[in-house]
């Protein structure tokens, strides 16, 4: 993101005036990723009108600031996160949107003025999607679309308000606004892209975007409209709904898995593939064994499990120290139920291919061994079974199996034969969790605590790769 504040037709002076307000509310985001550390300060990377602010009726600015917090050191020289704000700027605010309101400006070209979160307001909604149905450049921001978008369509915003905000139009489209924006291609935008110029239907197919800084290295994807799956369930609730109902679920995880696997497939057709060896399967080893390290500090609960973790690491160490190779690819990078929905007619699609959201674009966008995806899916349906009580072991084994037979059906790789890989990449997951779980839901920290005991447990994999 370029730091030199790239005002398209919105004052200068503006930020400023706003700060006393964002200070407030932005911190209490859902999607605010910095919280538990101080905000010392705002910097303005872009302002758009997107409706002009200074008439009678409802302005909209589109803003992407950059938020500094201590401790927080982001690619290149400009410290702290960017995020994408739309907000609403009224004279006065009526009755509806009072929950919208962010606050009233006390000075500057905005004063008196009440600013609130346009999302919630039908009509700049409604707004964002005639920009997205008339392709073009609007300042720094560059709205493209690949088919023709019905007018009309009434918004509303989708109440899960998750890492991101959505807005769904009509029941017909969904447009997903990503609120901390990294400079690159979101890969959210890239894959659903390729998969849908490949052919492959389990992904609802991009048909507009907008983006600021066009190509541009510092250039970033800032929301994405594609199909809305009305009346699409996603799998963790379905799977929960299963268990509450003691209803076995292998028939869905078998369809999953044969979902995964086309997915998979498509993205190795359409996207370079590698072959990680010896060097690459190590260093995926050692950052594994890394924060397994990070991990037992933060919680020293694991110690005991360490050795027995550590040797699912090793073992992928020791296979390519012996000539082993694994193929890598692009994948989803952080599959799990909750990504995935199932439609009223039964098939599965997967959504949000943003990868995990904390790590560099870079790193999110590299090849990896797609038995990655696989254990996230697995670790899920543990999670799913001990969220049910009693707690239903034999329900996640079968669904397990049940999704890797699809799995392998599909790809023609099954990925239990993947076994030291898939042990490591489940193993860093269920890590990974603890870590999360101690930090922020001690209430389920057992769920991983579990995995962790069965995990160290296992005796090293055969010497299969
Ligand atoms: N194409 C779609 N059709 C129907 N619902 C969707 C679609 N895309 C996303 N959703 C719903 O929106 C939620 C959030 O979308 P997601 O892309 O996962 O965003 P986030 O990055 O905030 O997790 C999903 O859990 C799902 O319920
Ligand atoms: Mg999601």
């Amino acid at each position: 993101m370029s730091e030199t504040a790239s005002t398209a037709r919105a004052p200068v002076a503006l930020l400023p005036s706003l700060v006393p307000l964002l200070h407030e509310w932005l911190p209490r985001r859902r999607w605010f990723a910095g919280k538990g550390r101080p905000v010392t300060g705002f910097a303005l990377v872009s302002a758009t009108e997107l409706l002009p602010v200074d008439t009678a009726g409802p302005g909209l600015l589109h803003l992407l600031v950059r938020v500094q917090q201590p401790g927080l050191a982001t690619s290149g020289a400009a410290p702290g996160d960017c995020y994408q704000l739309l907000l609403g700027v009224r004279e006065t605010l009526p009755p509806q949107l009072a929950p919208a309101l962010i606050g009233h400006v006390a000075e500057g070209p905005l004063a008196g003025r009440a600013v609130y979160e346009a999302l919630m307001d039908p009509r700049l909604a409604s707004l964002i999607l005639e920009r997205l149905r008339t392709p073009g450049p609007i300042g720094p921001l560059q709205f493209h679309r690949t088919v023709s978008i019905p007018d009309g369509l009434a918004p509303r915003v989708l109440d899960a308000e998750q890492s991101n905000s959505s807005l769904v139009y009509g029941d017909a489209y969904i447009l997903k606004i990503f609120r901390r924006i990294h400079s690159g291609a979101n890969p959210d935008l890239e894959l659903p892209l390729a998969l849908s110029r490949a052919g492959c239907a389990r992904v609802p197919a991009p048909v507009a975007w907008y983006e600021s800084g066009a190509g541009r290295p510092d250039g970033a994807t800032l929301g994405v409209l594609q199909p809305y799956l009305r009346g699409s369930q996603d799998g963790w609730q379905l799977a929960l709904d299963a268990l509450a109902a003691g209803r076995d679920f292998t028939k869905e995880a078998h369809a999953l898995g044969r979902a995964t696997a086309e997915v998979h497939t498509a993205l190795a057709a359409a996207l370079p593939t590698v072959t990680l060896a010896r060097a690459q399967a190590q260093n995926v080893a050692v950052a594994m064994s890394r924060r397994l390290d990070a991990a037992t500090q933060a919680v020293p609960a694991l110690m005991p499990y360490v050795p027995g973790l550590r040797a699912a690491f090793e073992a992928v160490a020791e296979l390519a120290e012996d000539g082993g190779t694994w193929r890598a690819q692009r994948i989803h990078g952080d599959l799990h139920l909750g990504q995935t929905l199932r439609t009223p007619g039964g098939d599965w699609a997967v959504i949000d291919f943003e990868g995990e959201p904390t790590k560099p674009l870079t790193e999110r966008r590299r090849p990896q061994p797609p038995v990655r995806d696989v254990a996230g899916i697995l670790r899920s349906f543990d999670y799913a079974a001990h969220s049910h009580r009693p707690w239903n072991a034999d329900w996640a084994e079968r669904c397990r199996d049940a999704y890797c037979s699809g799995y392998a059906e599909a790809s023609g790789h099954d990925p239990r034969a993947e076994r030291a890989l898939l042990r490591a990449y489940e193993t860093d997951k269920a890590v990974y969790e603890v870590v999360y779980e101690a930090r922020h839901r001690p209430d389920w920290l057992p769920v991983p605590m579990a995995a962790i005991r069965r995990l160290a447990a296992q005796p090293s994999p055969d010497p299969l790769t």
